[in-house]
């Protein structure tokens, strides 16, 4: 049975007053039992969160982390400092880092090792431009991130990874993939990952789809047999929102 999971990516937003004041209202609701929630505040207001959060089934996430162990990295964190504040899974292959901070497959390749060795669990975002898709060569980039960022590890440690997809075109853009075309694209991940490893690695994994998702298109989209949940931008800003879209499950 793969695990539901909706997380909530909140980016560069939010100052700690603000953080709490959401906090405060992601507390107040009841989640459904069957959906693991979680949410990635700034580093910032990591700890403050899991401080918030220490009794609430609801995860604190990180949204990024280096993939040394310490040194000299200035503005850099490493995984056992967050670690330090109550953090084990971290979002790791963002399009945003991989676009405006130029991380490298090979280096999100060491950011997951990095995470692995330290026992945490990955959110491994992958996604095509949309110039990709116009030419048809989304599947063909969709597997190459896969196979860079995540072929060389064992077996055994796919059960830290979730895997999301996150077509570039459609992040914070109002325009989400198509119920179908999130199914296709969750469809060849989960055939690509069992050709490479096993049935049960690909039939154990969720994979989240993101881009767009709002109370409106959630059910349609989470309905979708390969569709296991959800990494959310701007929805996830507003608890109301967060919330619908968490309950979309049921
Ligand atoms: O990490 C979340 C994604 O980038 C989706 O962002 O929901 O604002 O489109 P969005």
């Amino acid at each position: 049975m793969r695990q539901k999971i909706v997380a909530g990516n909140w980016k560069m937003n939010n100052d700690l007053s603000a953080t709490q004041d959401l906090l405060k209202d992601l507390k107040q609701q009841v989640f459904p039992e069957e959906v693991i929630v979680m949410v990635a505040p700034s580093f910032t207001n990591l700890y403050p969160a899991f401080e918030t959060l220490r009794e609430h089934p609801v995860e604190v996430i990180a949204q990024n982390m280096h993939q040394s162990k310490n040194g000299a990295f200035t503005g850099e964190v490493s995984a056992s400092m967050l670690q330090s504040v109550g953090v084990n899974t971290v979002i790791i292959g963002h399009s945003e880092r991989r676009a405006y901070f130029q991380e490298s497959d090979a280096q999100l390749a060491e950011k997951v090792n990095t995470a692995l060795e330290n026992d945490m669990k990955v959110i491994f975002c992958v996604g095509e431009e949309l110039a990709d898709r116009n030419h048809g060569d989304h599947f063909e980039v969709i597997k190459a991130q896969l196979e860079r960022g995540l072929f060389h590890i064992a077996e055994k440690s796919w059960k830290q990874i979730v895997v999301a997809y996150e077509p570039v075109w459609a992040i914070g853009t109002g325009e989400t993939a198509s119920p179908q075309q999130a199914q296709e694209m969750h469809a060849v991940i989960r055939e690509t990952i069992t050709e490479q490893y096993s049935k049960a690695v690909g039939q154990n994994l969720s994979i989240l789809y993101g881009g767009s998702v709002k109370p409106t298109n959630a059910a349609e989209i989470f309905g979708k047999e390969d569709v296991d949940g959800g990494l959310i931008g701007g929805a996830s800003l507003k608890a109301s929102d967060f919330m619908a879209i968490v309950n979309a499950f049921s």
